[in-house]
């Protein structure tokens, strides 16, 4: 029986891939991945292209950036047919992902979808590194210790729900910042916390970008790949 197999191939460096992520992309018939953008690559294919193999079927599959939930329902659809047209013929297919498939990822909507064609269809997910732990990896900073409640807001629109979970979180963290990041600032000001504050670009990439403290930043063009962390109190390994 084939196997639809979720691969978390970490934050961006392809030596953060786990050993049984790559075992199994090595033996994988088929892989697919979200396809990248104006003909550049997408971050998993990317990550895995030092890896790339000529034997297996690569399979980029099209998941609008949108929210409107009807586009993106037949987008999961779509991308799931393409995906069961080779599990149906009793190939395996592994999916591979930025940072952890179960973290806000892409890839649980495609299981789900695969499920809904054929409900015994098996599904095996191999964690990653996700990019709040690579991040605080790249700041040299713990991201929690002790008994430190962790708040992780996936996307914000307003900044009341920073306000929220900063009453009961030592540590929050904030997922796709870009587009919030003047508002945050400002709040971060308000409050006292520039000096605690950091932002990570493309964690554990050529690319990557550290600004810490925030005091200096009242202004940033963030890349997608941003995120935030805010500290109550921060302990520092590294001088960052
Ligand atoms: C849809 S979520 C995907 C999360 C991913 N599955 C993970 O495990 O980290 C996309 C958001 O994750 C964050 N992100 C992912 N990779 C990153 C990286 N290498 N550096 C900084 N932020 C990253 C950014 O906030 C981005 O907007």
């Amino acid at each position: 029986m084939a196997t639809l197999c979720g691969i978390g191939v970490g934050p961006g460096d392809p030596e953060l891939i786990t050993l049984k992520g790559w075992r199994r992309l090595q033996q994988a018939r088929v892989i697919a991945f979200p396809a990248g953008r104006q003909g550049r690559r997408g971050i998993a294919e990317e990550i895995i292209s030092p890896y790339k193999d000529p034997q297996p079927i690569y399979l980029p599959l099209e998941f609008p950036y949108v929210l409107e939930e009807e586009v993106l329902k037949r987008a999961w659809h779509k991308a799931a047919e393409q995906v069961y047209a080779y599990l149906a013929q009793g190939m395996d297919v592994v999916f591979v992902c930025e940072g952890d498939v179960s973290f806000y990822s892409t890839f649980s909507y495609l299981a789900a979808a695969v499920r809904a064609l054929d409900p015994h269809m098996a599904i095996e997910v191999i964690p990653g590194v996700c990019s709040p732990l690579a991040a605080a990896a790249s700041l040299g900073v713990p991201l929690t210790v002790g008994s430190d409640r962790l708040a992780i807001l996936p996307a914000m629109y307003h900044v009341d729900e920073l306000a929220q979970v900063w009453v009961w979180a030592e540590v929050v963290v904030l997922m796709k910042v870009r587009s919030v990041y003047g508002q945050v600032w400002q709040w971060l000001k308000e409050h006292h916390l520039l000096a605690q504050a950091a932002v990570v670009s493309w964690a554990t990439t050529p690319q990557q970008q550290i600004y810490t403290p925030l005091t200096n930043y009242p202004e940033l063009t963030l890349p997608y790949f941003s995120l935030l962390i805010v500290w109550k109190r921060r302990l520092r390994f590294n001088p960052v």
